[in-house]
């Protein structure tokens, strides 16, 4: 029988322990099928023989591993199928004679070192998206954020700087049957597993997003079963928003029917309808929207479905018009809608919209007595193989699209209107200018409207510096808290 040679990980992601040892192993000529991976508390890798020896310790050693499956292993190492090690070590060992084995998708190794790889990823998306914080008081008697999920893999720590970085200024755990991480603001600790008995179940603020979840659910777009590969039921019962979905997948029939039925509205003076296809000449009359007398949001949303004033319309999905109270006093307006925006047809649903609502919910300003929306209709973006890129649109996207912004303003007759950035504040002042210029005061753009211009919330996510991204948090609830007060300070008249 054949001697086997053992190696121990401290635990099932221990990863570079794995590479460390296995450099060591292959360089003295350890064939694959004499490996045996030990997880300290665990057997990771079951199979046949006797396993033996163990090696003292790791020699020295040139052995270099190839880079591309070190990182293609980063991932699919962290999948919870026993043979993976032994899968990884294998294809070392081949490696050292077929060089060119990795770009063999057909290979049985390759192809199942990918379909790991590929299960990690889509598992770490799953995590990312799904999620969900309760508040708690914590024994001091700040505010702190707990989680519960059940991820397939052994994701948690590798996943936890994503988490760091999206929510680098509060204190929150997630708990996980096999691993936790609690952030206090400034260190991340990787902690033992936990239960589902161990977090919250409910707090205030899902209130807000359940009312939210089921405002922006367009039961004409529902496809349950794209809805359920993207977010498969095992990850219902940890979202808020959960108990909501079979009601209104189960009402989604009727109410597309009644939508379907419902006589379409029409404006009482039909608005201007812009150009069928290219882009027109910006005159100062495009500039200038006159805006139609009276349309209502929803006519205007259908107006805006057939935009050609610029060539944003082609690439893509769908226009996203402005969202919320028709008669909000508080209007937001970003810059573009985003990827994940240009595929829900509502503004302020991707990351940047999670850091939006989560300001809002710190200073107390309900959303949903808000009117939200871009000073760009439609998502500028640079495909990039899979991905769709943001770009910024430049200040002739933005001209063009005042004509819409303008109609929405006059509709909704906001008294103050926050810009959101730059290209928000072009937007409603038809001028570019500076946000140190203008930051945080309220100033008035007519006899019914102030502005109020704040940095765009995607700027928080780009921070890379602890400090900065504290300061720069900080400075964006103040701009939001100067905006709740005015508003209490001049009620409408
Ligand atoms: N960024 C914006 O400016 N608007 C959105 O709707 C989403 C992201």
């Amino acid at each position: 029988m054949q001697t086997m040679t053992r190696i121990e990980l401290a635990a099932a992601d221990d990863v570079d322990t794995f590479w460390h040892h296995a450099a060591a192993l292959a360089a003295s000529g350890v064939p694959h099928e004499a490996l045996v991976v030990d997880i300290a508390g665990g057997t990771a890798d079951l199979f046949g023989g006797t396993p033996a020896t163990a090696p003292s310790s790791s020699p020295q050693t040139a052995y270099g591993i190839s880079t591309v499956l070190r990182a293609l292993g980063t991932t699919a190492l962290l999948h919870t199928d026993p043979q993976r090690f032994r899968l990884f070590y294998r294809l070392m060992r081949r490696l050292e004679a077929e060089p060119y084995l990795l770009s063999i998708a057909s290979d049985p190794d390759v192809a199942r070192a990918a379909a790991l790889h590929k299960a990690v990823r889509r598992d770490m998306h799953k995590m990312t998206a799904f999620v969900r914080f309760r508040e708690i008081v914590a024994p001091d008697g700040q505010p702190a954020f707990i989680a519960w999920f059940e991820p397939e893999h052994h994701i948690v720590a590798a996943i936890a700087p994503f988490f760091v970085r999206r929510f680098a200024n509060m204190r929150w755990s997630i708990l996980t049957p096999r691993r936790s991480i609690h952030w206090d603001g400034e260190t991340l600790v990787v902690a033992a597993g936990a239960t589902r008995r161990d977090a919250p179940t409910g707090d205030p603020v899902e209130d807000v997003w359940r009312t939210y979840y089921a405002n922006i659910f367009n039961p004409a777009r529902l496809k349950v079963q794209a809805m359920q590969t993207e977010m498969p039921k095992k990850y219902w019962h940890n979202l808020p928003e959960s108990d909501l979905i079979a009601p209104l997948i189960k009402s989604a029939r009727s109410r597309t029917a009644a939508m379907i039925a419902a006589p379409a509205s029409i404006p009482a003076k039909p608005i201007q309808r812009p150009p069928a296809i290219s882009a027109p000449p910006l005159t100062m009359a495009t500039v200038i929207a006159p805006g139609p007398d009276a349309v209502t949001l929803e006519s205007l949303a259908d107006e805006e479905a057939s935009c050609r004033r610029c060539p944003l319309f082609q690439p893509a999905t769908q226009v996203v018009p402005g969202n919320g109270a028709p008669d909000a006093r508080l209007m937001f307006v970003g810059e573009q809608p985003g990827d994940q925006e240009d595929i829900a047809g509502v503004p302020f649903v991707g990351p940047a919209g999670n850091v939006f609502n989560i300001a809002l919910e710190r200073v107390g300003i309900d959303r949903t007595q808000c009117f939200v929306t871009n000073a760009v209709k439609h998502f500028k973006f640079e495909p990039r193989g899979k991905r769709r890129l943001h770009k910024k649109p430049n200040t002739s996207e933005i001209d063009h699209c005042r004509w819409w912004l303008d109609i929405e303003r006059k509709l909704v007759k906001p008294q103050l209107i926050v810009a959101l950035g730059v290209t928000a504040a072009r937007g409603i002042l038809g001028k570019t200018v500076t946000i140190s210029s203008m930051r945080g005061q309220i100033q008035p753009l007519n006899d019914r409207e102030h502005v109020l211009v704040t940095v765009h919330p995607s700027y928080l996510l780009r921070l890379t510096d602890e400090a900065d991204k504290r300061r720069e948090w900080n400075a964006f609830l103040a701009d939001l808290a100067t905006a709740k007060d005015w508003l209490a300070d001049h009620p409408r008249l």
